[in-house]
């Protein structure tokens, strides 16, 4: 059996953790959940929102599905899933974009890929409080971490039959730190002469994506843009609750959707389970449960081409109800 670390999350994280353990259970496959509670709930008892027995049980099974997690804005704690990514080393988060069926949307034949760099970026924390009226946040960009990634667009693209990586940044501005960027991907770009190359500036690929989705094959982007595009991206295929992800690194994975804890509708019985389960699904996949994948994966998109969905995506049922149909499609 597969011990797995779950990281039930906070908002609507504990509703659609839930659901998915279910429809897990429900289609034959006993894992063995190992619940890891983080976040702002957690600090009173232990301290701190990401306890080390967390970062222990996902580097002592190699594998968690999480949950979001709920961050402070502006001030408190800093993000557990920043955190998270960085102390495990999770070095890629990949974020696949592709149109589901029953789900009606701008465009069809949407079939993208976000790749974006997951430890370093503005996103490393460096910040400063120059005085009252001036901070500063340093963009750090390196050769290693830039290279990493773009070796794992290009394998990706080679594994999984890809045409083309797109590197997107702003290297006519931020000369240094995305012009090395730029020429990480470059040099890597040599290695893979099968895989089409393009060079994109974030500002024209978020005009160009909402104009036409369908232009574009694997995106390969530092972190913060990556964050912001793939949550464009969520909105060509119904939005963040069917919007799967997944963080990669040397030796663990943590699957995790695109949304955050939606504070809005905690607790209600409206959230969208699909995202997590997608992200399970794939995380199924990962550690060879392929039988289990496909057959979760057909029940999920009969039950959406049935016409039966959450609110989020123009359906009427709640997150049990849906769960329930997802079940009985198995
Ligand atoms: P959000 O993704 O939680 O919500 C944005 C909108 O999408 C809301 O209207 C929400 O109701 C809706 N939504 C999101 N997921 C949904 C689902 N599964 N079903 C139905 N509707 C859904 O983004 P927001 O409000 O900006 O962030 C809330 C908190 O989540 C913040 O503290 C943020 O830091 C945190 N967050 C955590 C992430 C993680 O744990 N990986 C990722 C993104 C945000």
């Amino acid at each position: 059996m597969h011990t797995i670390t779950l990281i039930n999350g906070d908002g609507i994280g504990p509703e659609i953790s839930q659901s998915v353990m279910d429809i897990i259970k429900a289609s034959g496959l006993e894992i063995n959940w190992d619940i890891q509670t983080a976040g702002a709930d957690v600090i009173e008892k232990e301290g701190k929102p990401l306890p080390d027995r967390v970062l222990a049980s996902i580097k002592k099974n190699k594998v968690a599905l999480k949950a979001p997690v709920t961050t402070p804005i502006g001030k408190g704690f800093r993000s557990v899933n920043v955190q998270l990514r960085k102390d495990l080393n999770l070095y890629a988060n990949l974020r696949p974009c592709k149109n589901l069926p029953g789900i009606v949307t701008r465009f069809d034949n949407v079939d993208l890929v976000v790749v974006r760099e997951n430890t370093e970026d503005l996103y490393a924390g460096v910040e400063e409080q120059i005085d009252e009226n001036t901070a500063h946040s340093i963009k750090i960009i390196t050769r290693q971490a830039s290279e990493r990634i773009c070796r794992f667009a290009f394998d990706y693209a080679v594994k999984n039959n890809r045409k083309e990586v797109c590197a997107v940044s702003k290297a006519n501005i931020m000369k240094l730190s995305d012009g090395l960027f730029l020429d990480a991907y470059r040099t890597v770009a040599k290695d893979y002469p099968q895989i089409k190359q393009r060079e994109i500036l974030v500002d024209n690929l978020c005009m160009q994506l909402v104009q036409d989705p369908t232009r574009f094959d694997v995106l390969v982007l530092p972190n913060l843009y990556g964050d912001i595009v793939s949550d464009l991206t969520a909105g060509f295929i119904g939005g963040l609750g069917v919007a799967q992800g997944a963080n990669i690194g040397l030796d663990c994975a943590v699957f995790e959707p695109v949304h955050g804890s939606a504070p809005d509708i905690k607790g209600q019985n409206k959230a969208n389970p699909t995202a997590l389960l997608l992200s399970a699904i794939e995380m199924l996949r990962y550690i060879g449960e392929n039988q289990h994948a496909q057959k979760i994966e057909k029940a999920l998109f009969k039950t959406l081409s049935n016409g039966d969905k959450t609110q989020d995506i123009g359906g009427n049922l709640t997150t049990t109800e849906f769960t329930q149909k997802v079940i009985s499609n198995l």
